[in-house]
């Protein structure tokens, strides 16, 4: 029998007050200059405050050229520590053992963000980057071994109570251990021996520099799950290598930027502790503890895990971003008062990468926002109307009444969660019926009840003297006017979703944005041939996202995608569409359409018409992702609670 969750563990001496580890997690949340800042304390002490035993600093540079994130923390200089020390006070402060990852990007990063060419083990690029990195020198690769140990150096000096080498997700460590990126014939490359030579080294120096008793984690990828790329028995003979090197505990992930589907941060199709198995096979191998990460979210399933004695430690990332108290509701018995992650890597990871932005939660308006929890004075407590229980209106209504304002809120349906619902229903996507309950649970504790089935309109409007009136009544469907379209063989996606409307065995779908795309995806899961026609020449919805990924291999597997292809008639066989310049019967029993929607602008311009202060949120601002709702659904609350502006838009 393994050891519990709530059980205490040693990492080389550092004694941690139970199992849970919050990983490396890069947020953007630094200065310009990789200094730490108030905003990124904030959002460190609330999870140390949350119950976990270890965090672990997310990428720190060790060098200039290391930078994947352009605000990413520097540690490289020891200009850098009086504020990591802050960090390291501000996390230990608040009950956790801090860590800091030590990080170089080698060729995963842009000239934009280092002013240089990127460096790696071999002028090879990677996919998702496209740079060719230049060759390091053998001199070169030394002095970058020294940096990781000066700047190990200069964590311990700053208060940290360990470090972790990111060995990772094809960072430079990674580069050099993997075959897929390290061509080099050197003492460098050559062999499984000379590949393994970097992390080695830069183990062994970073315990020289910071002292033999200074911890050590070393994170790996333990299948880079790419064609071509190694496997668990590829990297297990390295791992019992850094043992003896030194290392102090081992963190076991998975995947690299390039590996389909990007399980690095598993999305909402990957299974469940993707890296499991794996790490029960790492800690066959070794007597170090090992941290296992990569989809667990739930206490209940590490739990599982460490009974089983799959691992020592379960490291609990994106969870962290959409709950930082999970850890202390399940301690207290609390399980159904946590809000899961839904694995969707929007707001977190994706924002992080694809947009350039600074990382939050898609679900938890309040991650990267951690300094609004300081106490504002109220300016109104209400009265307010909230119309709409899907995601914003549920957000909304939660962030008044957490506030203790008066609310009423009305939702025209009998049930919460407006799109959500449909959204909910292909394969995988179950995680966001399940926020839906946590947002009806939450409403439920604080007291506050959602009338349904009123549509509210100018009475309910006239009905009493609101101090404000908040617009969360969506988008609805749109449905093109062309020749045909009242016909009977027409559907409209989210009725098929919700099983509404019932199709024939044989579907085209209109659209290839993420809503077709995923019906798609649930008619094949019940058995239609499905097509989908998109107009656009690429995809709207990119298979560089997880997501997105994932719902193209489906369609080439399963079903069809025709791009460049405009519908332009429906008819009682199917639909006649036209591509490059020539036209042709699509034979259907049934044409789904998934072509977009209409934002609901109505109410709010009622309301304003009526002398009250009206805000829309959400998708009746412009239809978007569930990001914006429930992120607009806050501000606008706060903007009623506390004057503070609200700028429509996430
Ligand atoms: C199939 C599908 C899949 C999707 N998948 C994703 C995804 O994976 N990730 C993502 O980020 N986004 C996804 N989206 C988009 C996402 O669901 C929406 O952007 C988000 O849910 C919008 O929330 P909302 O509260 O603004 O609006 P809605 O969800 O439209 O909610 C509005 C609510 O207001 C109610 N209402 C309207 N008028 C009135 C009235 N007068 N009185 C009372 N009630 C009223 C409606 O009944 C409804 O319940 C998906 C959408 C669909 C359709
Ligand atoms: C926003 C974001 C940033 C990340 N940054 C890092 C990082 O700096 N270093 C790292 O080793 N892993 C990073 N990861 C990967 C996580 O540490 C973790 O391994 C991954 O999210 C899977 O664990 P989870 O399912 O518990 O989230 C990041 C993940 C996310 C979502
Ligand atoms: S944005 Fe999505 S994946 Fe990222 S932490 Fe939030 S719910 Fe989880």
């Amino acid at each position: 029998m393994g050891a519990s969750l709530w059980d205490g563990v040693s990492i080389g001496g550092l004694e941690l007050r139970n199992r849970a580890v919050m990983p490396a997690m890069g947020t953007g949340y630094g200065s310009p200059q990789g200094h730490v800042t108030e905003r990124l304390k904030a959002y460190h002490s609330l999870r140390a405050e949350g119950g976990v035993g270890l965090i672990i600093t997310e990428v720190c540079a060790v060098h200039p050229t290391g930078k994947a994130l352009a605000a990413e923390l520097g540690i490289y200089d020891d200009t850098f520590i009086p504020g990591l020390r802050e960090l390291a006070t501000a996390i230990k402060g608040a009950g956790a053992a801090a860590a800091v990852q030590l990080h170089h990007s080698g060729r995963e990063t842009l000239p934009s963000l280092i002013a240089e060419q990127p460096v790696g083990p071999s002028p090879v690029a990677s996919r998702a980057m496209g740079q060719v990195p230049r060759e390091l020198s053998v001199d070169e690769i030394r002095e970058l071994i020294l940096c990781y140990a000066a700047s190990a150096r200069r964590a311990r000096e700053a208060g940290f109570d360990a470090v972790e080498v990111h060995g990772a997700h094809g960072y430079l460590v990674h580069q050099f251990i993997s075959p897929y990126s390290n061509l080099r014939d050197d003492a460098y490359g050559g062999d499984d021996e000379g590949r393994f030579r970097f992390a080695r080294e830069v183990v062994r120096e970073i315990k020289k520099a910071a002292g033999d008793d200074f911890p050590l984690i070393f994170r790996f990828s333990s299948s880079e799950e790419l064609k071509g790329g190694y496997d668990l028995e590829y990297i297990l003979p390295l791992v019992e290598m850094l043992e003896e090197d030194g290392v102090d505990a081992l963190h076991v992930s998975c995947g690299i930027y390039d590996s389909p589907g990007n399980p690095t941060s598993p999305g909402m199709h990957h299974p469940y502790g993707i890296n499991v198995e794996r790490a029960a096979a790492v800690k066959d191998a070794v007597e170090v503890p090992v941290i296992v990460a990569g989809k667990i979210h739930d206490p209940d399933f590490a739990e599982e895990v460490l009974q089983a004695s799959k691992a020592d430690l379960v490291a609990f990332g994106r969870q962290h971003l959409a709950d930082p108290y999970f850890l202390a509701k399940a301690a207290r018995g609390r399980h159904e008062d946590i809000r899961f992650c839904l694995s969707c890597n929007q707001g977190c990871i994706e924002r992080l990468s694809f947009e350039m932005r600074s990382a939050t939660c898609v679900i938890n308006p309040l991650c990267g926002r951690e300094q609004d929890l300081e106490l504002r004075n109220t300016v109104s407590t209400g009265p307010f109307l909230v119309v709409g229980a899907g995601a914003a209106g549920l957000q909304t209504a939660i962030t008044l009444k957490e506030a203790g304002a008066e609310v009423r809120i009305v939702e025209r349906e009998e049930k919460a969660g407006g799109q959500l619902r449909a959204a909910a229903r292909p394969p995988g996507k179950e995680p966001l019926a399940e926020w839906v309950d946590w947002a009806e649970r939450r409403l439920r504790s604080l007291g506050q009840r959602i009338e349904f089935g009123i549509e509210a309109d100018e009475k309910t409007i006239a009905s009493e003297e609101w101090e404000g009136i908040v617009n969360a009544c969506g988008a609805k469907p749109l449905i093109p006017a062309l020749p045909g379209a009242d016909l009977e063989i027409n559907a409209e996606a989210r009725q098929v979703l919700l099983g509404l409307t019932h199709t024939g065995k044989k579907v085209l779908v209109v659209g290839a944005g993420p809503v077709g795309m995923e019906t798609a995806h649930y008619l094949i899961a019940n058995g239609r041939g499905v097509t989908v026609v998109e107009e656009q020449e690429y995809p709207p919805l990119t298979p560089l996202t997880s997501h997105g990924y994932f719902l193209h291999r489906v369609l080439r597997k399963s079903g069809t995608l025709l791009l460049a292809t405009k519908l332009l008639e429906v008819n009682g066989g199917g639909a006649l569409v036209q591509a490059r310049g020539e036209e042709r019967q699509l034979e259907a029993d049934t044409v789904v359409w998934a072509v977009g929607s209409i934002p609901e602008t109505g109410l709010a311009e009622a309301a304003r018409e009526a002398g009250i202060a009206a805000l829309s949120v959400g998708d009746a601002v412009e239809p978007r992702r569930i990001l914006e709702a429930v992120h607009e659904g806050y501000k606008a609350a706060r903007q009623f609670l506390y004057g503070v502006e609200y700028k429509g838009k996430a």
